[in-house]
C-alpha cells in the first residue's frame, strides 16, 4: 500500500534521508522506528507531499507522489505537532476541518459524528481546544486525520508526551481501527511493538531494518523464562544449574529472578521449569517476550548491517 524505494533528501548540507526504504501491506499497522534525527518526520511528510524528496520512487495505493492531489485523497496526517485552533471546540475543530477536506455539509455531519464516536469525543465536544488534555487533543488530531475517511493514516509521534494510562487507551484506539493501513513513527521501540506487525528501523537517515516483528524476533532467536525461587539465597545457585543444560543459551540473574534464554519456547520452556523446580522450591515461573529495543541493540551492535 506504501512503497518507499531508493528515498533522499537533503536539506541545505544535511542529508536526512540517505537511501531509505518502507514498505507497508495494506491493511496493517506499520511501525517507523529510529532515534531522533534519523529522518522519521522527513518521511513522513515526504508521504503527505508537504516535503519534496531529492530522489526516490514512492507510492501509495498504487498511485505515484507526483500526483499529489490523488495521494492527499488517499491519507490522514497527524503532524509531529499538530496546530489546532484552540478558540473553536473540538466539534467546530473536525466540522470545519471536514468541509476544508471537501465533504458536503450532511456527509460532513455524518462523518463527524462517527469520527467522535470511534475517538471518545464525545464527552469533550464541546469544550474549547484551549480546555482539552493533552490526550484529547491528540484524540482531535486524530479525529481531523480520520474524518475524511481515508485508507491511510500517517501518524507522526502521536504517543509521544502522553502519560501511560492515555496512551494504553490510544493504542487500543489505533488497534481499534479496522481496514486502515497505518504508518506510526516513534523514537521508542517499546512503544510501538504491540501495536504493529512490522517495522522500519531508520538510522541516519538509512533503512537498517524491515521486518515483521515476529521474524525478527525468530532471527534473534530469543525467548526466555523468568523464573523466581522460593529461597532468594538460591538465585546465584538456579542461575549457574540452568546455564548448564544444553536448551539453555544464557542464564542471568536480575534482581530476585533467573531469567533464562531459550531457542524453541514450546519445547524449551516446559524443561527448564520443570529442571528448575527439581533444583529448588519456585514461586513464580513466567515466559517474557524479548523486546523489538533489546533486538535492535543486537542487530545494530553486531555489525551485520547488510
Ligand atoms: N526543515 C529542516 N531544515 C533543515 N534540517 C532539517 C529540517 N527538518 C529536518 N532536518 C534535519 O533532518 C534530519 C532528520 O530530521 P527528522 O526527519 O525530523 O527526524 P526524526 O523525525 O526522526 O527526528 C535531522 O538531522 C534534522 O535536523
Ligand atoms: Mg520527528
Amino acid at each position: 500500500m506504501i512503497t518507499v524505494d531508493g528515498l533522499f533528501k537533503k536539506y541545505g548540507k544535511t542529508l536526512a534521508l540517505n537511501n531509505a526504504s518502507l514498505h507497508v501491506e495494506e491493511g496493517t499497522i506499520h511501525g517507523l522506528i529510529g532515534p531522533n534525527g534519523s529522518g522519521k518526520s522527513t518521511t513522513i511528510k515526504i508521504l503527505s507531499t508537504l516535503v519534496r524528496p531529492n530522489q526516490g520512487d514512492v507510492s501509495i495505493g498504487g498511485i505515484p507522489l507526483k500526483k499529489g492531489r490523488a495521494i492527499r485523497q488517499q491519507i490522514g496526517v497527524v503532524p509531529e505537532t499538530p496546530r489546532l485552533h484552540e478558540y473553536l471546540t473540538a466539534h467546530e475543530e473536525i466540522m470545519s476541518y471536514a468541509r476544508l477536506s471537501g465533504l458536503d455539509k450532511a456527509r460532513a455531519v455524518d462523518r463527524v459524528s462517527v469520527v467522535v464516536k470511534q475517538l471518545d469525543l464525545a464527552m469533550v465536544q464541546n469544550q474549547k481546544i484551549s480546555r482539552l488534555s493533552t490526550g484529547m487533543k491528540k484524540r482531535v488530531a486524530l479525529a481531523l486525520a480520520m474524518v475524511a475517511d481515508p485508507p491511510v493514516l500517517l501518524l507522526d509521534e502521536p504517543m509521544s508526551g502522553l502519560d501511560p494510562v492515555v496512551r494504553r487507551q490510544f493504542k487500543d484506539t489505533i488497534l481499534g481501527l479496522e481496514g486502515k493501513t497505518v504508518l506510526v513513527s516513534d523514537h521508542d521501540l517499546y512503544t510501538v511493538e504491540e501495536l504493529c506487525t512490522s517495522v522500519t528501523i531508520l538510522q541516519q537517515g538509512r533503512t537498517l531494518i524491515e521486518d515483521n516483528i515476529d521474524s525478527l524476533r525468530e532471527k534473534v532467536g530469543k525467548v526466555s523464562v523468568e523464573i523466581k525461587p522460593q529461597d532468594p539465597a538460591q538465585i546465584s545457585n538456579l542461575a549457574a544449574e540452568l546455564q548448564q543444560m544444553s536448551r539453555v543459551t544464557s542464564a542471568e540473574v536480575e534482581k530476585d529472578r533467573v531469567v533464562a534464554s531459550v531457542n524453541d519456547p514450546e519445547k524449551d520452556i516446559p524443561e527448564v521449569i520443570r529442571m528448575a523446580a527439581i533444583f529448588t522450591e519456585i514461586v513464580e515461573a513466567r515466559p517474557s517476550k524479548i523486546s523489538l529495543e533489546e533486538i535492535f541493540i543486537k542487530l545494530s551492535s553486531g555489525g551485520d548491517r547488510t
